[in-house]
């Protein structure tokens, strides 16, 4: 099985979110992947065009752990029927060309999840991000969908989704996507490139 450098990164800044749970718990459900987990999106300043050259030390940081990846776990909150004002600004940064190089996103494999306490389990803001990430050019898992509903109910105590249930399993088929995506042929040309 391949061994893929995952960048997880969650949309919510809070301490016990439920989002940064479903990363954590992806990560138990994959652990030939490494994760890295990205927790710098309350660092990050405002998008703002007069400040992009050269861009802010904590901008830069985040683009080397997307480019050091060869994909990216998104797990994000619905706010508002939308995502989150954090999580739109990091995309924001990232859409921009760093010198040389292109938006650190695009054609990078990207797969998107969510849980929310709510009876649409993010369905609002999943659609929000891929229609985000498709004008990014990122290539994103289609299938499965993973929308995560009242999920409050579902983590136990320890944090954990309970072994064998249908939401772990489909977290394992949204991992498998991804790392299909990630090493389809047409990645690895880019990568060689
Ligand atoms: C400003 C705000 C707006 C919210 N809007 C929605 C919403 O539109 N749909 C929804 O399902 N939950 C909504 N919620 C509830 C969140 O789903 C809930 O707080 C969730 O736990 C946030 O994710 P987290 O646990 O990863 O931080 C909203 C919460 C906040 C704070």
């Amino acid at each position: 099985m391949t061994r893929l450098n995952v960048l997880a990164l969650s949309g919510s800044l809070r301490r016990g979110s439920l989002n940064t749970a479903l990363l954590r718990e992806a990560e138990r459900l994959g652990p030939h992947h490494r994760f890295d987990h990205y927790d710098g999106l309350g660092r990050l300043p405002h998008f703002n065009e007069d400040q992009e050259h050269p861009a802010p030390s904590a901008v830069t940081e985040l683009r080397h752990r997307v480019q050091d990846a060869d994909a990216v776990l998104i797990a994000s909150p619905e706010y508002n029927a939308s995502i989150p004002g954090a999580l739109k600004n990091a995309l924001d940064w990232l859409s921009r060309p760093a010198g040389d190089d292109g938006p650190a996103l695009a054609l990078k494999p990207v797969a998107v999840i969510g849980a929310s306490p709510g009876p649409f389990g993010t369905v609002r803001a999943q659609l929000t991000l891929r229609q985000v990430l498709h004008k990014m050019n990122a290539r994103v898992v289609q299938q499965p969908e993973f929308l995560l509903f009242q999920a409050h109910q579902q983590f136990s105590g320890d944090g954990r989704l309970p072994d064998g249930s249908p939401a772990q399993q489909l977290l394992c088929a949204v991992l498998d996507a991804l790392g299909q995506l990630a090493t389809t042929e047409q990645y690895q040309d880019r990568t060689r490139a």
